[in-house]
């Protein structure tokens, strides 16, 4: 079995969380661990007919099996876990790192009324920036002073490296995306930390020797939410023509579109490490595709983006999101 880093390709909300729920349904790994920055990433998933926007559980809970970490590099609202931890009925198998950073009212206070972060910056307000400065500060509050964490604290690291010790096969799951990397990407615009999959590792207190896949999702067009720069950006009416239109899971924002960009992909890929693809919403591209699960549906143009796409970044596209719901997928691995 395997350690697989799941990453997102640009801006965020590539699909990642429908992804992420298709891989705990069919590779069944011992362990799904959160990464990333905090509750500013919400995932969007669709199993059983419910669809579930999580910004703390994580996306593996679709598979009741599966022990699902919350890595101590990742900033927790203990509300929002609560809360979620009720819809998701997940409270026997969460674990949640001691040295989780913990958000406070008043970092979402400043988050949502700084002029800099909420206007300039287009930050979700969710407090994660203000945080993580009191992080750097050392004044941060940790899981470990939480009462209501005390029955979920665990060392994730310990966890799963135990884990792949064992042999079985884990998932860390990355939030936000390589170009709101603070070190990579568009800054200023850009969020309070590193996004790579290097990043996710420390997330997690995984080293770099123990990951055997990194899958960086890329979304068939591209969305940014917040300010900063986007190639090719569309007009919101064109965005809407073109049916690309997409409200913001955490802010209700509509998102900013622009065309799959391979020069980004290239460098998506290569600020990760990245050895597959996985390519979502390619029926928004094209509706033939919609909700297939057979290979055989790829042909024609289909075929000739997917092959552009692998030709332009030297690795393949192992899975493909063609509907909104988890089952909505034409896996490729076997054919890789
Ligand atoms: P912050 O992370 O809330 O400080 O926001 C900084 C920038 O990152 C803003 O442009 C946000 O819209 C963007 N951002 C942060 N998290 C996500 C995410 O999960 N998906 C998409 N954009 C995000
Ligand atoms: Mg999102």
């Amino acid at each position: 079995m395997s350690f697989t880093v799941v990453c997102g390709g640009f801006w965020g909300d590539e699909g990642k969380g429908k992804i992420l729920s298709f891989l705990a349904l069919k590779d069944e790994p011992s362990i799904v661990a959160r990464a990333g920055v905090g509750t500013n990433a919400g995932h969007t998933i669709q199993f059983q007919k419910q669809e579930y926007k999580l910004r703390m559980v994580p996306s593996g809970f679709v598979n009741p099996r599966i022990r699902l970490l919350i890595g101590a590099g990742v900033l927790v609202d203990p509300k929002i876990l609560l809360k979620e931890l009720d819809v998701t009925k997940t409270h026997d198998r969460m674990g949640v790192d001691f040295q989780c950073g913990i958000i406070e009212q008043e970092h979402i206070n400043i988050d949502s009324s700084n002029e800099h972060l909420k206007v300039k910056i287009g930050s979700t307000g969710s407090g994660t920036g203000p945080a993580n400065v009191d992080r750097v500060l050392r004044k941060l509050k940790i899981a470990k002073e939480i009462p209501e964490l005390e029955s979920y604290l665990t060392d994730v690291s310990v966890e799963i490296n135990d884990e792949l010790d064992k042999g079985n096969g884990v998932m860390a799951e990355g939030s936000q995306a390589i170009l709101l990397s603070l070190f990579h990407g568009s800054y200023p615009y850009v969020t309070s930390k590193d996004t790579s999959a290097a990043a996710i590792c420390s997330d997690l207190g995984v080293g770099p020797t123990r990951v055997t896949d990194v899958m960086v999702i890329m979304k068939s067009f591209i969305t940014r939410v917040g300010t900063g720069e986007l190639p090719g950006e569309l007009s919101p009416e064109e965005t809407m023509r073109r049916g690309w239109e997409e409200y913001g899971a955490v802010t209700g924002r509509l998102r900013r579109a622009a065309p799959f960009n391979y020069d980004l992909a290239r460098k998506a890929v290569r600020l990760n490490g990245a050895s597959q693809i996985g390519l979502t919403k390619l029926d928004i591209l094209y509706p033939q595709i919609a909700k297939a699960n057979d290979v055989d549906m790829i042909k024609g143009e289909i075929e000739e983006f997917i092959e552009k796409i692998e030709s332009e970044t030297r690795i393949k596209v192992s899975i493909i999101g063609t509907g909104p719901s988890a089952e909505d997928i034409i896996d490729l691995r076997e054919q890789v």
